[in-house]
C-alpha cells in the first residue's frame, strides 16, 4: 500500500509519518529528508539541491524523480511507502505512477492534511529537528523530553535553515503555486483525503488511519 501525505510546509507531514509508519508498517520516505542528507554527505545531489532549497524553491522535477526512484529501489519498500514531501508536482505524480506500475503497485490514495496559514508560520519558526533521527520537536507545542530511539539526550537538535521567516513565506507560496494542484490530481482519481490538522497530534494521527483506512478501502 503506498500513501501520500500531502500538505503545505509545517502542516505535520514529518511528525504524523513518524507515528504512522510503525501503525501503518509503511516505510517512511521523505524527499526533504532525502535531499538534506545529500547536502549533509556533500554528494553531486546535495550540492546541487542547495540553492534551490535555500531560497525554498523545488528542486529540479529530474533530479528529484531521479532520487525517488533510487529509494525506491532499496529492499525495505516492498511492504508499501509513505510518502512525504513528494510528489510535489504534477509532473512528479505522474512519474510516480509511472515508476510504480513498473513494479507492479499503485499509489492507494492521498491524505491531505489541512492547517491555517497562521499556524503554519508559527509552527515552523519554533521547529527543532534531530539531526540524527530526523524527528521534528518544537520549542513550545513539543519540547524534547526523551529520544524516540533513546539515542540521545537531544544534543543534536538545530533549526532547519529554511524555516527563517523570509524563506518559509517563499515555500508557502511555491506550495500554493506548484504544489497545490497534486491534490486536484488526486481528487479527480478519487484518492484524496482530507484531514483536519490542527490540535492534539495524537488525535491528528487517529483521523489519519481512519483515512488511511478509507483510501485502502478497509
Ligand atoms: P521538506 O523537508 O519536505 O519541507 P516542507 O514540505 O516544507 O515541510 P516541512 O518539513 O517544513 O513540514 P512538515 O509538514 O513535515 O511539518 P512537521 O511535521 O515538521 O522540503 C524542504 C525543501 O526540500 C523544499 O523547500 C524543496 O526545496 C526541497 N524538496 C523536498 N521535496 C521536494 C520535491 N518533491 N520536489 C522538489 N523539491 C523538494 O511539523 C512542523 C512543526 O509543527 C514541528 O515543529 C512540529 O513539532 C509542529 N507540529 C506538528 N503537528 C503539530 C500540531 N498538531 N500542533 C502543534 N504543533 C505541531
Ligand atoms: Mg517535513
Amino acid at each position: 500500500m503506498n500513501i501520500i501525505l500531502l500538505g503545505a510546509p509545517g502542516s505535520g507531514k514529518g511528525t504524523q509519518a513518524k507515528a504512522l509508519m510503525d501503525a501503518e508498517g509503511l516505510t517512511h520516505v521523505s524527499s526533504g529528508d532525502l535531499f538534506r542528507a545529500n547536502i549533509r554527505g556533500k554528494t553531486p545531489l546535495g550540492v546541487a539541491a542547495t540553492d534551490y532549497m535555500s531560497r525554498g524553491a523545488l528542486v529540479p522535477d529530474d533530479l528529484t524523480i531521479a532520487m525517488i526512484r533510487e529509494r525506491l529501489a532499496a529492499p525495505d519498500v516492498t511492504t508499501g511507502v509513505l510518502f512525504d514531501g513528494f510528489p510535489r508536482t504534477v509532473a512528479q505524480a505522474e512519474a510516480l505512477d509511472r515508476m510504480l506500475g513498473e513494479i507492479g503497485q499503485s499509489v492507494a490514495g492521498a491524505v491531505l492534511i489541512d492547517v491555517a496559514e497562521d499556524a503554519l508560520v508559527e509552527r515552523l519558526s519554533g521547529r527543532r529537528i534531530c539531526r540524527e533521527c530526523q524527528t521534528p520537536f518544537h520549542v513550545l507545542f513539543k519540547p524534547f523530553e526523551a529520544c524516540p530511539e533513546a539515542r540521545c539526550d537531544g544534543e543534536h537538535l538545530y533549526q532547519r535553515d529554511d524555516d527563517k521567516p523570509e524563506t518559509v513565506r517563499a515555500r508557502l507560496e511555491v506550495y500554493r503555486a506548484q504544489t497545490e494542484p497534486v491534490i486536484d490530481y488526486y481528487a479527480a482519481q478519487g484518492k484524496l483525503q482530507r484531514v483536519a490538522g490542527e490540535g492534539p497530534m495524537t488525535e491528528i494521527t487517529q483521523r489519519m488511519c481512519a483515512a488511511i483506512a478509507e483510501l485502502s478501502g478497509a
